[in-house]
C-alpha cells in the first residue's frame, strides 16, 4: 500500500465515523411515541399549505423520512430550517418549522402526544424511524 492510498484510507475511516456518529447519541423516544401536540400539527397545517405544499408533495416528506431513520429528529428540524423553504431559507419563525413537522408527522401516521415537540429541549433524543 503506497503512501496515498493509507491516507485516502484513513481519511474514509474519519468520515465514516463522523457519519456514523449521530446514531450512537442516547435516543429515548422515537416518532411512535407521540412526540408532538395536535394543536401544533394543526397550526402546521397552515405553515405547511401557504409555505411547502408547492414544492413537494406529502410523498417526498415520507421518503425523506424513510431517508432519515435513525437520525435524531434534531438534525432534521435544524437542516429544515437552516434551508426551507428553498426560494427564502431561514424565513420561518421557529416554532413555525416546529408546527410544520408536527403536520409532517401527523400526515405520515405518527401519533400526537400530550407533550408539545419543543426545537429547545429534546429532540436530540427523538429517533426519527420510517414510517
Ligand atoms: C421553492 C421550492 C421549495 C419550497 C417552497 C420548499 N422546499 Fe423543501 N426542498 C426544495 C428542494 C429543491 C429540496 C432539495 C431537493 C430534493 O431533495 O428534492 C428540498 C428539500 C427538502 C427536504 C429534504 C431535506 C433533506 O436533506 O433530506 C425537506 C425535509 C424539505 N425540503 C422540507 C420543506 C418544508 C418543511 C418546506 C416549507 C417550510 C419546504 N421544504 C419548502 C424546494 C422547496
Amino acid at each position: 500500500m503506497n503512501r496515498s492510498t493509507t491516507r485516502f484510507l484513513s481519511t474514509l475511516a474519519v468520515a465514516s465515523s463522523l457519519l456514523a456518529a449521530p446514531v450512537a447519541f442516547a435516543q429515548d423516544r422515537t416518532l411512535r411515541d407521540g412526540v408532538y401536540t395536535e394543536a401544533q400539527a394543526k397550526a402546521g397545517e397552515t405553515v405547511y399549505e401557504s409555505t411547502c405544499k408547492n414544492c413537494h408533495d406529502m410523498k417526498f416528506y415520507e421518503n425523506t423520512l424513510r431517508a432519515w431513520n435513525s437520525q435524531p429528529l434534531l438534525y432534521l428540524w435544524e437542516t429544515v430550517m437552516g434551508t426551507m423553504p428553498a426560494d427564502n431559507p431561514g424565513s420561518m419563525m421557529f416554532e413555525e418549522y416546529t408546527d410544520v413537522l408536527a403536520y409532517i408527522l401527523s400526515q405520515n401516521g405518527f401519533p400526537a402526544g400530550d407533550a408539545p415537540l419543543d426545537h429547545n429541549q429534546g429532540m436530540e433524543s427523538i429517533s426519527i424511524v420510517a414510517p
